[in-house]
C-alpha cells in the first residue's frame, strides 16, 4: 500500500488545532456525520447583527484529517459574512492546506457540511434566507459512493 503523505500544514493543524471547543448560546450549530467511518463534526457560529461571524469552534469525533480541515475551515470562515463564508468549499479548505491525500478528500466534506448546517440553523432561528445556502444533509455519506467505489 501506498504511504500517505500529508502536507505540513495538515500536520500542524492536526498536531495544534485552531477553535476547538463550543459556544455558548451559538447563532447556529451545525452536526454532520459520515456514517461510513462512523465520524462526526459539530460546528458552532457566534454571528453579530451585521451577519459577521465573529467566533467559529468545533468539536469532532473524527479522523486526523477531519480536525485539520475543521481547523483550517474555522479559521477561514471568522470574521467573514454568512454569504463569503458559503465560498469556504472543502476546495478551498484543501487548498489552504497544501492539499491532501485523495483518500482523505471525503474527510473535509465534513467541515464544509457542518458549516452549512450551522448557517441553516442560523438562518432558520432568525427567519432569513441566505442566498446560495441549501437544506444540508445530516449524513455526507450518500454523495461519497461514487468517490469511493475504486478502494
Ligand atoms: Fe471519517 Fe476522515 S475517515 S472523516
Amino acid at each position: 500500500m501506498e504511504k500517505i503523505m500529508y502536507s505540513e500544514k495538515v500536520m500542524d493543524h492536526f498536531s495544534n488545532p485552531r477553535n476547538v471547543g463550543e459556544i455558548e448560546n451559538a447563532s447556529g450549530v451545525g452536526t454532520v456525520g459520515n456514517a461510513k467511518c462512523g465520524d462526526i463534526m459539530r460546528i458552532y457560529l457566534d454571528i453579530d447583527g451585521d451577519g459577521i461571524i465573529n467566533d467559529c469552534k468545533f468539536k469532532t469525533f473524527g479522523c486526523g484529517a477531519a480536525v485539520a480541515t475543521s481547523s483550517m475551515a474555522t479559521e477561514l470562515v471568522k470574521g467573514k459574512s454568512v454569504e463569503d463564508a458559503l465560498q469556504v468549499t472543502n476546495k478551498a479548505v484543501m487548498e489552504a492546506l497544501d492539499g491532501l491525500p485523495p483518500v482523505k478528500v471525503h474527510c473535509s466534506l465534513l467541515a464544509e457540511e457542518a458549516i452549512h448546517a450551522a448557517l441553516w440553523d442560523y438562518a432558520e432561528k432568525n427567519g432569513l434566507k441566505i442566498e446560495g445556502l441549501e437544506k444540508p444533509k445530516a449524513d455526507i455519506h450518500e454523495d461519497e459512493e461514487e468517490e469511493q467505489e475504486e478502494y
